[in-house]
């Protein structure tokens, strides 16, 4: 479920940041007659694609558990956004347009990288710092950013009882639900997430 949404968002914000770029660039090139033409059309496929973008979204905010600075950027993001882009067209002004497709750029940048400010928290080129990323990567989807989401069957991982070998070990392998890595990870990168998973709490 929530990995289907999460595909869902992604192919829905992907499409409306790609009718919102058609659209600026449009407005910026004077193409006035066009860009009405092109609003028109569009219109009703944007509204199913903005409602589930936020609907998704919301879905998201809710069940990623503590996602931290990031999160809260990109939702200001969205949602300032989201008003100039209305303005910015009923006006047609420019400067709003391009301010507004910034804002959402941010928000999408934001989202990629997990972090506010396009840097990592940690020093890049440590064990924490690449076992993070990779725990964001491909985990957080069943572990949830704090290990206790438990989707699919998945195990509360502040409570695992596995000593690092054992987590290496099934990670590369995989168990029921959980797949196998060995194939998508690096050993670097799976002894780097294994060592992550023994520090979240
Ligand atoms: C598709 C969902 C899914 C994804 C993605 C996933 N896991 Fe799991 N994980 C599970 C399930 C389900 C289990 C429980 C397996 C069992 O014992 O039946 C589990 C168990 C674990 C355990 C053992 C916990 C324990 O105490 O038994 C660790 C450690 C773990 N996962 C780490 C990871 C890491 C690291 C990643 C990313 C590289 C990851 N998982 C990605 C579903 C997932």
């Amino acid at each position: 479920m929530y990995t289907g949404i999460m595909h869902t968002h992604t192919l829905v914000v992907s499409l409306f940041l790609l009718i919102y770029l058609v659209k600026t660039g449009l407005l910026f090139f004077n193409k006035t007659a066009v860009l009405q033409t092109f609003s028109a059309k569009i219109k009703v496929p944007e509204m199913i694609i903005s409602t589930l973008f936020l609907l998704t979204g919301v879905y998201l905010a809710i069940n990623t558990g503590n996602g931290g600075n990031w999160l809260w950027a990109k939702l200001v993001a969205v949602f300032v956004s989201i008003p100039l882009a209305v303005i910015a067209f009923k006006k047609q002004n420019k400067n709003l347009a391009l301010l507004s497709l910034m804002a959402l750029m941010y928000a999408y940048g934001v989202s990629e990288t997990k972090s506010a400010f396009f840097k990592p928290e940690e020093k890049p080129g440590t064990a924490s710092y690449n076992g993070r990323e990779v725990y964001e990567t491909y985990c957080i989807s069943c572990h949830g950013a704090d290990g206790k989401l438990m989707l699919s069957g998945a195990k509360d991982l502040t409570l695992s009882p596995l000593t690092l070998d054992q987590r290496i070990a099934l990670i590369n392998s995989g168990k029921n639900a959980m797949p196998a890595y060995a194939k998508t990870l690096s050993a670097a990168q799976i002894q780097a997430v294994a060592v992550y998973t023994q520090t979240i709490k």
